[in-house]
């Protein structure tokens, strides 16, 4: 019997269930028995209060209700509004646009959309992205619905402690064998490891690339998708290192992936965008063509009320202080989480990524889906990741995290010996 009328590339893609909603389905189950008051669901990467209700910024809730019903139902423009466009670019970088730039920015859903056109405007059919080897799994998808390879590059040696040699070693290898080479860093606050990389790991990578870029005359975009960058401690200190970005060769260039959906908690209207700067405006205009054109042959355009809230926003700043205080009492919260984890996780002697920042801390396992069916007997939901175990302390209480280290240690002795 005929299976599937798909084409060749297509074929048997979306198979294979995806491990965050397998987990999900199965704690939809578990609440409904005796106990679920219990369930540990450190599943999603979505922020929770301490009730376990959704969290929103009461200011985004009121704005958004407040615009006119045109506005939300209208279509948006393709590229997004002057307004938007000069929110995204402000928000983005806060003071930290590297000198002597043009910046851009087109709207996209979400930041999936930024990551989107990144790796189809800067590759060519069959050429690869870079990504660590720790990822958010939609890279790989978006790769491969593109039509691009995808090879990872490693983050931590064998002491847990982040590295540049591989990332070194890969940029240079890929740069030789492709017209240009996209790499991409999730980074401050990375998914899944809370990993951000410091002035000093920037220090090091930024002279490396311009060298590279200088000496092979090929193209080289840094992509840096900042999703996370909210979640690190001080907002602004966190995009500091964006004005590292200075005087880079002309064949050299920086791309964000901007989302709203973490930053300003409203991630199902699927709103951000791709901002981009360099030291030509011919190039910056080149680069809102490519990427309209691309938007528009994907998604057409975005969520106009989003873009609309943002902007609204980003032009008030009554409204924008409030955002920032209201955001701020949850990342607190979010930080207070993951510092009880993290202290228990030295005192059980248990392995974690070195965590800076972001909705993830990764446990390192031998066996990560024997791991979290161990600890889904003790109600505990995690995700099994290739190399480790994601916990989404976004996700879960203050209340529930005492002892939470001690059980995934336990559990993981009980696998591994
Ligand atoms: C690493 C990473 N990048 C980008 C995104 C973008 O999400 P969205 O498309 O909702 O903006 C996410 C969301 O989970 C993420 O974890």
């Amino acid at each position: 019997m005929l299976e599937s009328m798909a084409a060749r590339h297509a074929a048997g893609k979306g198979s294979e269930p995806d491990s965050v909603f397998a987990v999900v389905a199965k704690i939809r189950e578990a609440k409904k028995l005796p106990g679920a008051e219990n369930i540990i669901d450190g599943s999603i990467g979505a922020m929770r209060g301490e009730d376990g209700e959704f969290s929103i910024l009461p200011v985004v809730d009121e704005e958004f209700r407040r615009l006119p019903a045109e506005t939300l139902m209208d279509y948006a423009t393709i590229s997004g509004s002057p307004e938007f466009i000069q929110a995204a670019i402000d928000y983005t970088f806060q003071g930290f646009q590297p000198a002597d730039t043009t910046a851009a920015a087109v709207a996209t859903p979400g930041g999936t959309g930024a990551v989107r056109l990144m790796i189809f405007n800067y590759l060519d059919e069959g050429e690869t992205v870079l990504i660590p080897d720790w990822f958010w799994a939609p890279y790989k998808t978006i790769a491969e619905e593109c039509q691009r390879g995808y090879a990872t590059y490693e983050m931590f040696d064998e002491k847990l402690q982040f590295t540049t040699k591989d990332i070194k070693a890969k940029a240079q290898a890929y740069l030789e064998k492709q017209s240009q080479l996209l790499m991409i860093f999730n980074t401050p606050g990375h998914n899944p490891t809370g990993y951000s990389l410091s002035e000093s790991d920037w220090a090091d990578l930024i002279p490396f690339f311009k060298n590279l870029a200088m000496g092979s005359g090929k193209k080289i975009v840094i992509g840096l998708d900042m999703a996370y960058v909210d979640y690190c401690g001080d907002p602004k200190e966190a995009r500091r290192f964006l004005s590292m970005f200075t005087d880079l060769p002309e064949n050299m260039q920086i791309v964000i992936a901007f989302s709203m959906s973490k930053s300003f908690f409203v991630y199902g209207m699927r709103s951000g965008a791709i901002v981009g700067c360099h030291q030509s405006a011919a190039v910056m205009k080149d680069f809102t063509n490519i990427h309209s054109y691309s938007a528009r042959g994907a998604w057409s355009n975005g969520n106009h009320g989003a873009q609309e809230l943002l902007a609204k926003i980003n032009n008030d700043s009554q409204l924008s202080a409030r955002a920032d205080a209201e955001r701020g009492a949850l990342v607190d919260l979010l930080i207070e989480r993951a510092k009880i984890f993290v202290d228990e996780a030295n005192e059980a002697d248990l392995k974690i990524l070195p965590y800076f920042g972001g909705f993830f801390i990764t446990i390192p396992a031998k066996d990560p889906k024997a791991l979290c069916a161990k600890l889904m007997e003790q109600n505990i939901y995690l995700v099994a990741m290739g190399k480790g175990v994601r916990l989404a302390v976004c996700a879960v209480p203050k209340s529930k995290m005492p002892g939470l280290a001690a059980k995934i240690k336990a559990a993981q002795k009980a696998i591994e010996g």
